[in-house]
């Protein structure tokens, strides 16, 4: 056997070093470094090479016909299979990560549910909750009644022999990887070589048997899932699991698919019972408008294939510091640096004397550029103290010319106002015809500063 050797393992990168540093070198993380033996069965040197086993190249063409789409279990809960593509893919690896009580394990054991009453085999294993634990939570959701099978492992070895008892499952559920340990490796549990470890023997599990895995990840306060972002590397599939505080909305977000698109977003709402899915996503964020207020315009947003209309609140408040405020939830600060200076640069609006709030309503989080022209409307509004238009949505991206600009979608996002009882939309100019319900009123500025006007009257 290969002598045991000493590694120093940052637990938020998994960058390797050979001496203990207070400073990761890989991703800048203090603190971070733990030491982990690497001996035995993962490690990868050609002394644990067995024997060499000649393989055989097929070319693609070959393969023409006898590969069909991926096979998927599809589970029923609508906005889950649109955020995995169309269901679980059959012998892949799927990573779910969230913050700790966001809802992971109660979607994860609804989706149980749905699919073992649909005949599949279903085990969900856990490491964080007793059998009894899980039973009170399916008990709650109302769905204890369901074949799924409970065990409650940590081990990843232990774990295989029991689900390899019976038929063979159609879907393994892993709650959570940070609990899971392997024999094979000899750092603690919940280390970086642990959790990669044993994500690659349930990953080798998937891909030899055609099991679908789903892990499920605790994301540390950073926003990356705790320690290993290597497992993000080693699956098919990562989606994140997301919420504000204080919200009942919940986002599961895909961030990487290879068997789907990315940016596909299915909503939830965390109820008494469980999960519920929020099938018409914009009757949600808009649910609470006081339309009339200053400093509020609805944005037009797509999110994968999908519009979603969301209200973007702007305060703009007299200042009484030195250096005024800027404050922004759901959207990039720099963005609203930039929109701010774009104003002030093209169209004669001053914030210097100013605090900035922005705030993006329903604890929604948006990414898209398009969200400018919306954004600079609304801080427009809030400083002149105009409302804007109640029946108005607003989208475009703006450039630091002053210049708005296209993008993509622009029928799919009218139509979506349309069907929500918008009547205009201030939107770029080429963004084709206008929605039948969509029409007078309406406003196509090819410059910021033109819009500016308009809204100062
Ligand atoms: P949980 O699924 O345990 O979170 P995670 O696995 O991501 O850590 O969800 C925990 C939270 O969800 C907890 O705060 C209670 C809440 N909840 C409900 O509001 N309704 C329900 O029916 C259930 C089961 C949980
Ligand atoms: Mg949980």
């Amino acid at each position: 056997m290969a002598k045991a050797r000493v590694q120093f393992i940052c637990q938020n990168c998994g960058a390797a070093h050979q001496r203990w540093a207070g400073k990761c070198d890989s991703c800048g993380e203090w603190n971070t470094l733990v030491e982990e033996g690497t001996s035995g069965g993962i490690g990868s040197g050609p002394g644990s090479l067995k024997s060499a086993r000649t393989g055989r190249p097929v070319t693609l063409t070959s393969l023409d016909g006898d590969i069909e789409d991926a096979p998927r279990i599809v589970s029923g809960i609508g906005e889950l299979d649109r955020a995995t593509g169309g269901g679980f893919v059959r012998g892949s690896a799927l990573l779910i990560g969230g913050d700790p009580g966001i809802g992971k394990s109660t979607l994860l054991t609804q989706a149980a549910a749905a699919l073992a009453s649909r005949g599949h085999r279903v085990v969900y294993v856990s490491g964080e909750e007793a059998v009894a634990q899980i039973r009170l939570r399916a008990q709650r959701l109302g769905v204890a009644s369901s074949p799924v099978e409970l065990a409650a492992e940590t081990n990843v070895e232990d774990i295989l022999a029991t689900i390899a008892e019976g038929k063979r499952p159609d879907l393994v559920i892993i709650d959570s990887i940070q609990t899971l340990w392997t024999d094979l490796a000899d750092s603690a549990p919940g280390t970086v070589t642990q959790v990669r470890a044993s994500s690659q023997a349930m990953i080798r599990y998937a891909k030899s048997t055609g099991a679908a895995v789903v892990l499920v990840g605790h994301v540390t306060k950073e926003g990356q899932i705790a320690g290993p972002r290597v497992v993000e590397h080693m699956v098919d599939g990562v989606l994140y699991f997301e919420g504000e505080g204080g919200h009942h909305f919940r986002i599961l977000r895909t961030v990487k698919n290879r068997f789907g698109p990315t940016d596909e977003i299915g909503v939830f709402e965390m109820s008494d019972k469980g999960l519920r899915e929020v099938a018409n996503p914009s009757e949600l964020f808009l649910g609470e408008r006081h339309a009339t207020a200053p400093g509020a315009a609805v944005f037009a947003a797509i999110e994968g294939t999908r519009p979603v209309l969301v209200e973007i609140q702007a305060l703009v408040a007299a200042s009484t510091l030195g250096t005024p405020r800027r404050a922004v939830v759901g959207w990039d600060s720099s963005r609203l640096s930039m929109i701010l200076a774009v104003l002030e640069a093209h169209c004669g609006v001053r914030f210097g004397q100013h605090d900035v709030y922005l705030n993006v309503a329903g604890g929604y989080r948006i990414s898209e550029p398009a969200a400018d022209l919306a954004v600079a409307s609304a801080l427009v509004s809030s400083l002149t103290g105009l409302a804007l238009p109640a029946d108005c949505v607003y989208f475009g991206e703006i450039s630091l010319s002053g210049a708005v600009r296209p993008v993509a979608h622009a029928q799919q996002r009218l139509k979506e106002a349309e069907k929500l009882g918008f009547g205009r939309a201030v939107l770029p100019s080429g963004s084709g015809e206008l929605a039948g319900g969509i029409g007078a009123g309406s406003f196509q500025p090819t410059a910021l500063a033109d819009l500016v006007a308009r809204i100062a009257g």
